[in-house]
């Protein structure tokens, strides 16, 4: 599938709310926190931290994002906060040509090594294996991190 990679705009708010109110793995609470992200890197990418990338399809529908930033008080890690893939779109190679394209830019702004951090949850299994599969490495994981049951696993990729 071909897709163009560019910055999200203020007018794919709407369509990205829809990606994340129906990828059954986030939960309400996540998704306020990543419309937080979303608006910081909409209105103010360079003082809020927060950068995003969007992905839109042969047909100019916008099919994913992905948010990341420099994380406050390192010199070169970055954050990779949220990426979704809209459902229908999902296990087409969007994923992994959206994060290639943010590491890019991360490593550009002088970033050697981006983390990213999800839930050891059952439900969680086909994303972690996106991350092992586009060579981010399990470098911490925190039983009952989150809830008694569900883990924090930390994943590091070094750039360059
Ligand atoms: C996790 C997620 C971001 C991955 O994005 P994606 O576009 O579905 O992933 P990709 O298509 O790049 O890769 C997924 C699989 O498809 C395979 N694939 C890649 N290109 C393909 C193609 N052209 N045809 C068929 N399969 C393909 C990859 O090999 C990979 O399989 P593997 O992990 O078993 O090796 C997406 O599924 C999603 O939004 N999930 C729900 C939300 C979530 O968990 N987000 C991450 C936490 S913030």
């Amino acid at each position: 599938m071909a897709i163009k990679i560019r910055k999200l705009l203020k007018k794919d708010k709407t369509a990205l709310m829809e990606i994340l109110h129906n990828t059954p793995e986030f939960t309400a609470e996540e998704v306020a926190v990543a419309e937080e992200v979303i608006d910081g890197s909409l209105d103010k990418p360079q003082t809020s931290g927060y950068f995003s990338l969007a992905a839109e399809n042969e047909d100019g529908v916008f099919i994913s994002f992905i948010s990341y930033g420099p994380v406050p008080m390192t010199q070169h890690a970055w954050d990779i906060y949220w990426l979704a893939v809209k459902r229908e779109f999902q296990w087409h190679g969007t994923g992994a040509t959206l994060l290639k394209a943010a590491e890019k830019k991360i490593a550009q702004a002088g970033g050697t090594m981006a983390f990213i951090e999800t839930s050891g949850k059952a439900q969680y299994d086909r994303t972690r294996r996106f991350y092992t599969t586009n060579d981010y490495q399990e470098i911490c994981n925190i039983p009952d991190f989150y809830a008694p049951g569900d883990a924090k696993v930390l994943y590091q990729k070094i750039l360059g």
